[in-house]
């Protein structure tokens, strides 16, 4: 459904924020994407959605496919309408318009397909929504604007959507309940999503395959059920302690084994 492969990714013609980074997300599926910050996870969804060009971030090799048509050339509005969702970091929602302003605004992602906005199903989606309906977005608390930018995103009636870190900062009750809202949606209308997070133990509750990157490359892949019993893993990013001592990349684990391993 999407298909990344082998980008080079630039910012200001300097920066190089990914380095031949390949990623599939089949339909129906969710596939999760971990790492830490700056490892380039927001930079992977912009080239997808075709955000970059906005921050002067440039695609330098490779290709990037959506329901098997390049995404290059087509426009991110575009794309939208082709079905393709970008919830982006931080919540973007127009904080000084009501909620329900705010999902009357996506439904132009519907224009031209023949499909009338469905707000009474983010409504049932979210009950705290409708109930917050007439205030105004920027008043609501994080996790209501998490809500709220996903609300977006399901009147647009998506077939695929990027989700960037929807779990941060917010409390894990409110996570709880955006998370079984992804699930609900994937498992109702099969919807297929890319889910980044730096949570490892949210991200494998709802996801069916991870990516785990750094420094703008995978180093490692594989169903979450095998990644959620990997030490490395379980040390780095679910807070196992394994080997008491903390490091300060995945990478580095790694490392520290192989170089192990030779001196014994
Ligand atoms: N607009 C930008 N201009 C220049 N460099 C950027 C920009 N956005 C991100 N970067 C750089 O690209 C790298 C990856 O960033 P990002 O994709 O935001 O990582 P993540 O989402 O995993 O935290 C970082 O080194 C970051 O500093
Ligand atoms: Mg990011």
């Amino acid at each position: 459904m999407l298909s990344i492969e082998n980008i080079e990714v630039t910012y200001h013609h300097t920066v190089q924020a990914l380095r031949g980074l390949s990623l599939e997300v089949p339909e129906g599926k969710i596939v999760t994407l971990l790492g830490t910050n700056g490892a380039g996870k927001s930079t992977t969804l912009k080239a997808a959605s075709n955000l970059l060009a906005m921050e002067n971030g440039h695609v330098g090799e490779g290709r990037i496919s959506f329901r098997g048509e390049s995404v290059f050339g087509i426009t991110p509005d575009k794309l939208v309408q082709r079905g393709l969702f970008h919830v982006r970091e931080g919540r973007r929602i127009f904080s000084e318009m009501t909620v329900e302003d705010n999902l009357i605004a996506a439904a132009y992602a519907l224009d031209g397909r023949g499909v009338k906005p469905d707000y009474d199903k983010v409504y049932a989606f979210f009950p705290r929504l409708k109930e917050r309906k007439s205030q105004i977005a920027g008043y609501l608390s994080g996790g209501e604007q998490q809500m709220l930018a996903f609300g977006r995103a399901m009147v647009a009636q998506p077939s695929m959507i990027l989700m960037d870190e929807p779990s941060l900062g917010l409390a894990p009750k409110i996570v709880e309940e955006i998370f079984a809202t992804i699930r609900r949606l994937n498992a109702e209308d099969g919807v297929s999503i890319l889910l980044v997070e730096q949570n490892a133990g949210v991200a494998f509750s709802v996801a069916d395959y991870g990516y785990i990157m750094e420094s703008g490359q995978i180093v490692m892949e594989g169903p979450v059920d095998k990644l959620r019993d990997d030490k490395d893993i379980r040390s780095f990013y679910l807070g196992v302690a394994t080997e008491g001592t903390a490091r300060e990349s995945f990478r580095d684990i790694k490392h520290y084994k192989r170089r192990k391993r030779w001196l014994s």
